[in-house]
Formats: structure tokens, C-alpha cells, sequence
């Protein structure tokens, strides 16, 4: 799998001395640093000139810096979307610049037709993926969850917590009993969890956390002990990304299951847009990567040494 994070990387790529921008979101988790190491590594093997701007999590940030792209003329726009909506009119003016625009790990409540395609994963299942294995995890026993939910308005934390209620779905045992946002952040995954566990008897009533990411799980985890508890014993935790950080936690016990979501979304981005400007190919308007679930019995020890450092 590690391999797979960092090949398809072309040689004499086309892309060669291409200017594209890159607005990304922040640097609120772990993933997203690793995918803004991984996106400049790749613009770098291929010669690309990246120009990158990081929104601070403001999504007035990335129009600013998606109208700077524009009049700077780039090949090409990357953009990881920090919510859902309020994207048209940027995209309609990329369009009108005929700049090609590439969604990178998010959606957008936008006319398909406004990007060149959309590079992420099927977040519906990763909270599918999730929901099933605590379902086969708890058996028949009664399970309270309480869920830390990602960005408010962010196709991540829609969809997972949609995929995930799916798979709970008439299952009598299992219900949400509080549901909040952590803003996918380990300091706020944290502060909600203390939360949680105040309001549900000193957290002995919750049976499991679902984090809609691994630092919003890591937080969790750090509230849980600091409560007398023992997480992925006493409180079961199953979140989303499989960061280092998460499998160290597996092999301290602490974590029970994640699913994976590659850092490399610019290594496709990059293939699509040389094909589309060099071979006037159009791709696929959604290129979806993999959701593999990982527990401690898949080698969380080595999963850890092989992604420690790979842009994490
Ligand atoms: O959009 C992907 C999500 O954003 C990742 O799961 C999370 O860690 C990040 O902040």
C-alpha cells in the first residue's frame, strides 16, 4: 500500500514546466499535511510549477486565491474545497478563463460541468466501512455511540456520517446518542469527547466513538484516559485515514479500527490533467480512490514504519 501512495508517477511527463496552483485548505489533521507534502512532491517529479496557497480554513481564503490563480493566467487549479457550496461563480470565472479546475478529496454542490474531474474517495463508504465493522464488532450487546463529526458543510463529514448511519440502520442495539463537530482537528476532537464523557456518566455509558477522522480519534483517546477509561477496551474507537499516529494507537491498544484514505490525490489530479492537455483526453469526471479498513490485527506496527516520514 505504501507503494501504491506514491506510484504512478510518469517519467518524462508532459506536465513538464506546466504552472498550476494549488488552494488548499489548511493544515487542520495530520492527512492534510501529508497531502500537501505528497501534491509537492509529485509537481516536483514532474517538473510542475506549483503554486500553493493555504486558505487557513476560510473558504473565502481560497476564492482569493482562486481569483489570483486566474489572473496569474496558470495551465491548471488544484483545489482540496473546504465546504460544499458557495463555488460557482469562482469556478464559472476559472471556466471563462478556460483554466481547467481539479477537485481534489472534497465535493462541491456545483454544476459538474464547472471542473475538469474530481479526485477523492467514496466518503459514503468510509462511513459505511466504519459502521459495519462496529456492527459486527458489538454483535448483539447494546451499543451507545457518540460521533465526532468532521467540518460542518464539508462533503467528508456529510457523507460519513450518512454511510455510517446507514450501516447502523436497523440494528435496535446501536444508536448515536450524541453527535457533534471536532472540526477534524485533535484539540477539538479532544474538548467534545471530555463532553461526551461528562454527560454520558463519566463516559462508563458510551460503548464506542466514531470519529469522522484519526486526530478527532487521537483527541478522543487522550479525553478517555484523562477520564479513567481505557479506549479501545472500555470505549471502542473506529475513525477514518489511517495516519501513523492511529496505528501507534492501535499498537498501544488504544485504537480498534480505521479506514484508509490515500494522501496521494494529486498523483491521478496530475496523470488526468497531462492527458487532458497533452492528449486532449477527457477523464472521468469522478476518479475515486480506495477505502481499506485496517484493525490491529493487520500489522499496525508496520503499517506505522512504512507511512512515518512518507509525507506524514
Ligand atoms: O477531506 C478529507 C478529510 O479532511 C480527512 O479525512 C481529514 O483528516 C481532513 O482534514
Amino acid at each position: 500500500s505504501t507503494v501504491a501512495l506514491f506510484a504512478g508517477v510518469a517519467q518524462a511527463d508532459g506536465l513538464q514546466g506546466k504552472v498550476v496552483g494549488f488552494s488548499q485548505i489548511g493544515s487542520e489533521s495530520g492527512w492534510r499535511a501529508a497531502e500537501t507534502s505528497v501534491t509537492k512532491l509529485q509537481a516536483e517529479e514532474r517538473g510542475i510549477d506549483l503554486k500553493f496557497a493555504d486558505a487557513q480554513q476560510k473558504q473565502e481564503n481560497q476564492i482569493k486565491a482562486i481569483r489570483g490563480f486566474i489572473a496569474q493566467g496558470v495551465d491548471a487549479i488544484l483545489v482540496a474545497p473546504v465546504v460544499a457550496t458557495g463555488w460557482d461563480a469562482v469556478l464559472q470565472e476559472a471556466k471563462d478563463a478556460n483554466i481547467p479546475v481539479i477537485l481534489l478529496d472534497r465535493g462541491v454542490d456545483a454544476s459538474e460541468d464547472l471542473y475538469l474531474t474530481s479526485v477523492a474517495s467514496d466518503q459514503v463508504k468510509e462511513g459505511r466501512v466504519a459502521g459495519e465493522w462496529l456492527v459486527n464488532t458489538v454483535g448483539d450487546k447494546d451499543c451507545k455511540i457518540v460521533e465526532l463529526q468532521g467540518t460542518v458543510g464539508s462533503t467528508p463529514a456529510i457523507n460519513r456520517k450518512q454511510g455510517f448511519e446507514e450501516a447502523i440502520a436497523g440494528k435496535a442495539n446501536l444508536t448515536i446518542a450524541r453527535s457533534q463537530t471536532g472540526d477534524f482537528t485533535r484539540s477539538k476532537g479532544k474538548e467534545v469527547m471530555e463532553g461526551f464523557i461528562k454527560a454520558e456518566n463519566g463516559g462508563k455509558d458510551i460503548c464506542a466513538v466514531y470519529a469522522h477522522n484519526d486526530d478527532m480519534a487521537v483527541g478522543a483517546i487522550q479525553a478517555i484516559k484523562d477520564a479513567g477509561l481505557k479506549p479501545g477496551t472500555d470505549i471502542l474507537v473506529v475513525s477514518i485515514d489511517a495516519v501513523p499516529d492511529i496505528f501507534a494507537a492501535m499498537v498501544a491498544g488504544e485504537a480498534n479500527a480505521t479506514v484508509e484514505l490515500t494522501p496521494n490525490m494529486a498523483g491521478p489530479a496530475f496523470d488526468a490533467l497531462d492527458a487532458y492537455l497533452n492528449g486532449g483526453t477527457v477523464p472521468e469526471k469522478f476518479i475515486i480512490t480506495e477505502s481499506k479498513l485496517y484493525t490491529p490485527a493487520d500489522n499496525p506496527q508496520g503499517e506505522y514504519d512504512t507511512r512515518k516520514g512518507l509525507g506524514y
